[in-house]
Parts: C-alpha cells; structure tokens; sequence
C-alpha cells in the first residue's frame, strides 16, 4: 500500500480552496495544516473545506515544524519569498502560487535554496497543461517556424481590474504584469525553451486603476495596470510584451512567433471586458508559410477538453513529489520570468533601458 502524502496549506484565501479541491480529488493525499496569519482564518477554513485531520495555525513557522511531505504556499505576492524559503529550509517540497516573488533577488535565492536543499519549488503556471500549449511548443521547437527571431505576447482587457491584494504594490509587488502578464511570458518563454533575457526597455501606468470613475479602491491603488516592454535575449531574440488591466481598446492583439520559415498566430479565447489576454485560453492557432511561393495559412486544430488544469498542476506537483522527480515548473526557470517583470519594474521607474543580471 502506498504511503499517504501530508500537505500543509500556508496562506488560506481564495486561491487556496482550489487547491484543497485539487488535493482532495486525489487518493492517498491529505491536507494535514493550514496556516493563515488572520486569527481564526485558518480554522474556519478547515471547517469550510470539511478537513477533519488538518490543524490550523497563525504561524506558518508552527506548520512547517510538522512532518509534511509538501506544501501549497498560496500567500499574496509579497510573502512569496519568506515563505517558500522556509518551508524549503524545512525540508518541505513546495507548490508555489505564481508570481514567483516580488523581485529578481528574491527569485534568485529561493531557487538557490531549492538547489542547495534537495527540496522542489515548483511554481503553479496551470496554463501550461492545457494540450493546446503543447501544440504551440511542438510547433515552435519543430523548426517548422526556422530561426525564430520575434515574439509579441500579452494582450489587453478592456477592462478587467481585480481589487484587494491586487492593487497594493506593498502586497502584490506589482498590478497587471504580475497578475496576468506573468502567464503570457511564461506561455511565449516555455514555449521558446526558455530563453535568457539580457536588457529590458519597458513603460508603465495606472491611469484606470487610480481613477474612482474606473475602479472603486481608486485610493489605494499604486500598481501598474498597463505595461510595454521590448526585452532582448541571447541567440538574437526580441519579444514585445504588452498587458493592460484596462484600456479604451478591445484587444492588444495576438501572441506571434515570427520565424525566419514560418510564422504562428495564438488568438486569446474568450470575449468580453475581462478577455483578450493570452494568460491561459487559446482561441485559434494559425499557422503562416509559404508552399511554392504562394503565401499559405493554415488552421490548428485545437484539442477541445474537458481538463481542470489547476488540478492538473496540482497532481503533477504530487507525483513528483511521490516519485522523487524533479519539479515540472522549476523555480530555476520561473527566475527567467521574474528577472523579466523586475526589469520591466526598474525600466519604467528609470525611463531607460535595463540590463539583466542572471548567472
Ligand atoms: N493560479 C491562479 O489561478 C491564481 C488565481 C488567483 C490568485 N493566485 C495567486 O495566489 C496568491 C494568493 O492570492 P489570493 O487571491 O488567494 O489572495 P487572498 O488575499 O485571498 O489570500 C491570501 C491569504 O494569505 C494570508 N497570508 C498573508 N501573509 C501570510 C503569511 N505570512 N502567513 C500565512 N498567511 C498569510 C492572508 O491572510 C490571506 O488569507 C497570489 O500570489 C496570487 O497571485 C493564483
């Protein structure tokens, strides 16, 4: 008989009841503790969530002294860090909400702790388990596409701002780029291998979000809901990454690859004030090229499915976790996307391009 695996929940929010149902859909896994840093919180989540044998605490710390083969860390953005490198410390596997962390150097130090202590930090892309990003990566690393030089990621939503931990960048770090904008990178990244960014020349704002005729916490919102960035990689690469919360425009366009032999168009799924961001759907995949001369398109068909990806990462967590693998998301790779969003930061404060840091 296999053993059953004990996972701790830290932080017990909204995101965090989707993990505890992605958990519970497995056999042989029990959450065993939650924490959360509201007195109290954590207990009335245990009894939302009917999870007779979990513990609740106030200090994560506490939790992290149990034997535990995992934990969710499914925090606000800024406790991210502290958190993930504890538990790791602890000798605990860690699932980890994305955005990975709030800066570059906070991203750098929790892979190192992944690496120096043999534990997993996987961070929670769930769109990458949707069959058709993997039509986008087997297309893109075919070669079909040649030498792929350009990539334009992102989109807008008309509008589509959330509130609460969101807006605060003493909470979130950042607005729109790490909500959203860090899933359009790490679709277009991943499906690229994951290229080293090297210089970042970005623009941001928060013309909506500050304003009380578009947002309703108008007051304390001080993240950016509209970011640009051109990012320069290794092997000449160029992507130009746009998101926006909202805007008066119903998109800003398609995710492309522009290849040297071919070219893909990824058009957001979804319609309506919330959609027209590439940060988890895909509506339709054209695939560009000429056969004999003549300019030729053709339509991917997608796999229509029925899949729950964020159970899908969870599992995927847990059988790693069961079968000593390494992490399907490894922290080491998310810095990529970290280092990203951290420059675009420090470029739009600077109105300059930055340059990029990474061993
Ligand atoms: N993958 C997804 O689809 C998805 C969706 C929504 C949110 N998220 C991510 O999940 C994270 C949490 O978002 P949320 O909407 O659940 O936030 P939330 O504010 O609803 O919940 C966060 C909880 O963490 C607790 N907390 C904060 N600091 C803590 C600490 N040091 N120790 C213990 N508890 C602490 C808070 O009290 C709160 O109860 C964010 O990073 C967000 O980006 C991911």
């Amino acid at each position: 008989m296999t053993r059953r695996l004990k996972i701790g929940i830290i932080g017990s929010g909204g995101i965090a009841g989707a993990h505890v149902q992605a958990y519970q859909v497995l056999a042989d896994v029990d959450v065993v503790a939650v924490a959360d840093m509201i007195p109290g919180k954590a207990a009335q989540f245990i009894d939302f969530w009917k999870l007779p044998s979990a513990v609740p605490f106030d200090d994560y710390r506490k939790l992290l002294e149990l034997e535990l083969d995992g934990v969710s860390i499914c925090t606000p953005n800024v406790a991210h860090y502290q958190t993930t490198v504890d538990a790791l410390r602890a000798g605990k596997h860690v699932m980890l909400e994305k955005p990975m962390s709030v800066t570059l150097e906070e991203a750098v130090e929790m892979a190192d702790t992944a690496k120096q202590t043999g534990f997993m930090l996987n961070v929670g892309f769930q769109p990458r388990y949707d069959p058709n990003m993997t039509i986008i990566q087997d297309v893109v690393q075919s070669g079909q596409l040649g030498k792929v030089y350009y990539v334009e990621t992102g989109g807008g939503r008309r509008r589509g701002m959330p509130g609460g931990t969101f807006i605060s960048k003493e909470i979130a770090g950042a607005g729109a780029m790490a909500d959203i904008g860090c899933y359009s990178l790490d679709m277009a990244l991943n499906a690229m291998g994951y290229p080293k960014p090297l210089t970042v020349s970005a623009y941001s704002s928060n013309y909506f979000g500050t304003n009380p005729l578009y947002h309703n916490e108008a007051s304390r919102f001080d993240v950016e809901d509209f970011g640009v960035a051109m990012i320069r990689f290794e092997d000449d690469l160029v992507l130009n990454f746009k998101i926006s919360w909202a805007m008066h425009m119903d998109t800003l366009g398609p995710t492309l690859f522009l290849g040297t032999d071919g070219g893909l168009k990824v058009t957001p799924a979804g319609k309506g004030p919330w959609s027209g961001v590439f940060d988890g759907s895909v509506g339709a995949i054209t695939y560009f090229h000429d056969v004999r001369g003549h300019h030729t398109e053709s339509q991917i068909p997608l796999v229509d499915h029925k899949i729950n990806l964020f159970n899908e990462k969870v599992r995927d967590f847990v059988e790693a976790v069961r079968d000593g693998k390494p992490a399907p998301i490894p922290g080491e790779q998310i810095v990529r996307n970290q280092a990203i969003i951290d420059g675009i930061i420090r470029s739009s404060a600077s109105k300059r391009e930055v340059t990029i840091e990474l061993r």
